[in-house]
């Protein structure tokens, strides 16, 4: 693998299988989403990725990653990313993130979404929606020759315009053999310039919002992000090929793309 500034640049077997591992990973968050129902416990989430990876013959990526204890990452409400998935029964109006990896042929797949459970109130479903729709401005700017940089201060302008916040202490980053690879892809503008896009580097981009501070505390588990003020947050993140034709989206599941809280 070339290396351009530290980030490797993928060659097309290598994107092939980065795009096999999303895709699996796509279809895993699919069939999350349909189990997503008041009255069910986040572990069922960790139940359908394993056992999904099990009939996938692949690895979970998270599971064992500096410790983590899971497959899935399940963040409710106040929880921004991280969250362990628990016996704890979901309820109509919460919100939960689901973030999920996994290792296909020596590459790593990475992607989440934020479902909301049963009927939510207006201001859940705006902060779902303004995520969603700050993961795909940003997705537009991940072309050769932009800074890394553009990414992030596209995701903040457009969040910050619908006044909402971006989290700074969790940024997206580059994605291959490794789950984390250079570059940092923060979800805001920082004061410095970055490392320019090529051709043949993949991201993962992955803006976390709230509706009120963007500071965040960890609970005692040692993971759990949680927003300072315990307002909500949400996360969305997709895998994301810089290719001559552009942004490329790896975490496309069988079903298409699944934009769920914008339409397509
Ligand atoms: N999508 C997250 C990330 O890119 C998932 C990592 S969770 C961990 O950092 F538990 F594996 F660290
Ligand atoms: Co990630």
């Amino acid at each position: 693998m070339k290396k351009y500034q530290g980030a490797f640049i993928k060659n097309d077997r290598e994107i092939a299988c980065l795009r096999e591992a999303n895709r699996m990973v796509a279809n895993i968050l699919d069939a999350i989403g349909d189990a997503v129902a008041p009255g069910v416990p986040t572990m069922r989430f960790e139940e359908i990725a394993r056992e999904m990876c099990a009939a996938y013959k692949v690895k979970p990526a998270f599971l064992g990653y500096c410790g983590y204890p899971y497959a899935t990452c399940c963040s409710v409400n106040e929880q921004v990313v991280h969250g362990f998935p628990s016996a704890r029964l979901l309820e109509e109006g919460d919100i939960v993130s689901v973030d999920m990896g996994v290792v296909y042929e020596g590459f790593v797949g990475d992607a989440a979404r934020t479902f909301p459970v049963g009927q939510v109130s207006e201001e859940a479903r705006r902060l779902m929606q303004v995520t969603e729709e700050s993961l795909y401005v940003g997705i537009e700017q991940a072309r050769a020759g932009n800074d890394v940089y553009a990414i992030g201060a596209a995701v903040q302008a457009h969040v910050e315009a619908a006044g909402f916040n971006v989290v700074r202490r969790f940024v997206g980053h580059g994605v291959g053999a490794k789950m984390h690879e250079k570059p940092e892809v923060p979800n805001f503008k920082p004061g410095m310039r970055g490392l320019t896009l090529q051709n043949g580097m993949v991201i993962a981009i992955e803006p976390m919002v709230t509706i009120g501070t963007h500071e965040v505390d960890i609970l005692d588990d040692q993971w759990t992000a949680v927003t300072r003020d315990g307002k909500w947050a949400a996360h969305f993140e997709h895998s994301v090929a810089i290719t001559h034709d552009g942004p490329r989206i790896l975490s496309i599941s069988d079903r298409g793309l699944n934009r769920r809280t914008i339409g397509s």
